[in-house]
Parts: C-alpha cells; structure tokens; sequence
C-alpha cells in the first residue's frame, strides 16, 4: 500500500488524480458539512466551483427537492437557502433534497478530484469509517486536503495524519508513504491530543470564530460522530449504502 497527499489542491491536477482512489479532506467545514447533510438523510450533495454554475444547475433541475447551500468569506451566499455551517443542516431541513453546495476551498478540491476511480469525503466526524474502508481492502490512495485559500491548513493536515496512523495502525505491512503523509502523520502525533484545541487556535478556526461561527468548531472536531462513507459517483456524493442501492437521484453536469 502507498499513501500520496498533497496538502492544497494546487499541488495536484485532475489528471494526476484519475484511476485513484482519493480522499478529500476539509474539517472546517465543507467535509463535515457534507457529512453532517448525508447523515441527517439528504439525498446526494452536488459539489461545483462557482455560484453562477450553482444557480444555473438548481435551475435546470424540478421541483423543491433542490437546496443551495454554501459560503463565500465563511458566510452564506445571497440568494442561497444555506450556508456552510453543519448545524444548518438539520434533518428537518435537509431530508429527501439533492444540495447544490459550493464553498471555497472544499468544493474546489472535490471537483478537482472529480475523476477518481473512487472518492470519500473525510473529516474527523467520519474517519474511523474512511479508515475502516481503506484497510478492509487494502489499496493504494492520495489525500487532498482542501487547505485555506491556497494554503496549508492546520486542521486538515493533522486529520489528514489522523487517517494515516489509523490505517497504519490496522495491520499489515507499514506503508509506503510520500513524504507529504510522513509529514502530516508527524503532526497529528504532535497536535493529535487536543484536536478541538488544534482547530480553535488554527488560521481558519480563528476566523470561523471571528465572525461568530466558534460554535462550528466544536461540531467539526467530533471524533466518530457519524460513522458514514460519503462518496462521489459522476458529479454527486452520496452514502455508500445509498450508492449499493443505486437509489435514482438528480444528476447533473457543471458547465
Ligand atoms: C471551504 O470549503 O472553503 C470551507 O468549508 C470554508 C468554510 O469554513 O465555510
């Protein structure tokens, strides 16, 4: 087994990621978020890079079964019926509705990987889930963190390192890593104790808490709390058991 990652999407392309099997990672918040939204029984998650091309795809599709949801500077778009913050997606408002969801940095990587052989989405919320896939059938995988506006970001590398031990950890032979996974293991056996406390003092954590969304951090840094596989097929994310029953859902292309 080989583990690639890359700590910001730019450090990949899409062609590179084609035929892998990816781990998207982006604690604060759009990993936890789709998390958060799959768990409580939306239907698929549609990731796309721009608001237009948000608007336009919610445009093309029938009914009330489609929300938008996302964020620009942490906050909700205008015009959009969420933001970003996985306490908005409750079951009340999220069951049954295919989301249009675009953020910035989280959707930005997920698209990046769009053409993976297979795709999870990762937070802290569900990584005992993703780790409990990926040794159960041993394969090599890359993981892209989302980073912070072009940057490294603390929370996601040290999930990233969380991910890595775990699957280490789960038997076997130790595995080949590049030295971007030696690196992000080293910090979560450095920052891996306190992660709630990691997350507050981090560039976006403090942000998140700037404009009054501390509160997100608490949820985004729950280990284990929702133990389900998010993951792509074509242009939607949707649980893993939900893909076995090939449940017919709103699919749509971004332009
Ligand atoms: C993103 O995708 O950039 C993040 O989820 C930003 C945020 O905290 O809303």
């Amino acid at each position: 087994m080989r583990i690639d990652l890359f700590f910001i999407p730019h450090q990949t392309d899409e062609l590179a990621l084609r035929e892998k099997t990816v781990i998207v990672i982006d604690v604060l918040r759009a990993s936890t978020t789709i998390i958060t939204a799959l768990s409580n029984g939306a239907r698929e998650i549609i990731p796309v890079t721009t608001v237009e091309s948000a608007v336009k795809i919610s445009g093309n599709l029938f009914g009330d079964v489609i929300l938008l949801g996302g964020e620009r500077n942490g906050r909700m778009i205008d015009g959009f019926s969420l933001g970003n913050s996985p306490a908005e997606y409750t079951a009340e408002r999220v069951r049954g509705k295919a989301i249009i969801l675009s953020t910035t940095n989280g959707s930005q990587a997920l698209v990046k990987a769009r053409y993976a052989r297979e795709l999870f989405v990762c937070g802290f919320v569900n990584i005992g889930t993703v780790a409990d896939a990926l040794w159960r059938t041993p394969r090599d995988f890359t993981i892209v963190c989302a980073g912070n506006d072009g940057a490294l970001s603390m929370e996601d590398s040290v999930c990233a390192g969380m991910l890595i031990s775990r699957v280490a950890a789960s038997g076997g032979a130790e595995p080949e890593m590049s030295d971007g996974a030696l690196v992000a293991r080293t910090l979560h056996r450095t920052f891996g104790r306190g992660i709630l406390k990691m997350i507050r003092s981090s560039e976006h954590g403090r942000r998140l808490q700037e404009i009054g969304m501390g509160a997100d951090l608490k949820l985004c840094s729950g280990i284990d709390t929702l133990p389900v596989l998010p993951l792509l097929e074509g242009n939607v994310i949707k649980l893993r058991d939900e893909q076995e029953r090939k449940a017919p859902g709103v699919h749509s292309q971004e332009s």
